[in-house]
């Protein structure tokens, strides 16, 4: 028998990734426990979502903190009171601290609405539309200090069509958000996720689907 894992995820606004994740884990039976959703913003939507769906909700205020250090000491204190196995950054729209990230060095991870190491940073949709690529995407990576980088787990690769938009393609890329990132934290809570020098190797379903 696997122990149960614990796993928070942090949100900013929607909360889609989140709702995907919360829905895969219960229909698939994962062997963890959504032990909290948090927000560093009171009017984030997918509070809302995670309540309705019987899990603990926190708000740490990023404004109510006089600096990133101290919020992050106050936002580590508050995840901490749940024990994770893994912080799952779903929307969240901070910059981290090194002693945060350090502290959940290979327990979290984030999904970037593109293809790293390809646009980094905010407007990532833009920034691929005025690059002119022909394909574009998102990624589950591991967290660490440099902002979207980290060992990449999986991503998924859409096609850039003549008549898109920002919205369009956004779009057309979070649906594939809402696939990746529940198998990413699945492979997680099944032990199956190994950093080799940097680079992310899944092991083989152990009970594959008959
Ligand atoms: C998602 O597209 C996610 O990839 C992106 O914000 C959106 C949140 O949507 N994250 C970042 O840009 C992180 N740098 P959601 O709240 O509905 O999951």
């Amino acid at each position: 028998m696997r122990a149960m894992k614990n796993i928070v995820i942090l949100i900013s606004g929607r909360g889609s990734n989140m709702q995907s994740i919360v829905r895969a884990a219960r229909s698939e039976q994962w062997p963890c426990r959504i032990a909290a959703v948090i927000s560093n913003r009171a009017d984030a939507q997918g509070l809302e979502f995670a309540a309705e769906h019987g899990i603990p909700t926190a708000v740490v205020a990023s404004k109510a903190y006089p600096s990133r250090e101290a919020f992050d000491a106050a936002l580590q204190a508050e995840i901490d009171k749940f024990a994770p196995d893994l912080v799952v950054l779903a929307g969240f729209m901070r910059i981290l601290t090194p002693p945060f990230v350090e502290h959940y060095a290979g327990r979290m991870l984030n999904i970037h609405p593109s293809l790293l190491p390809s646009f980094p940073g905010l407007a990532t949709h833009r920034q691929a539309l005025a690059a002119g690529v022909k394909v574009h995407g998102a990624t589950v990576h591991f967290v660490t200090a440099e902002l979207d980088h980290g060992p990449i787990v999986e991503q998924a690769v859409v096609p850039v069509l003549p008549d898109d938009d920002e919205h369009t393609l956004a779009d057309r890329v979070l649906a594939q958000e809402h696939i990746i990132y529940p198998k990413a934290v699945r492979w997680f809570v099944e032990g199956r996720l190994r950093i080799d020098n940097g680079i992310v190797r899944v092991a083989a379903d152990a009970n594959p689907p008959v």
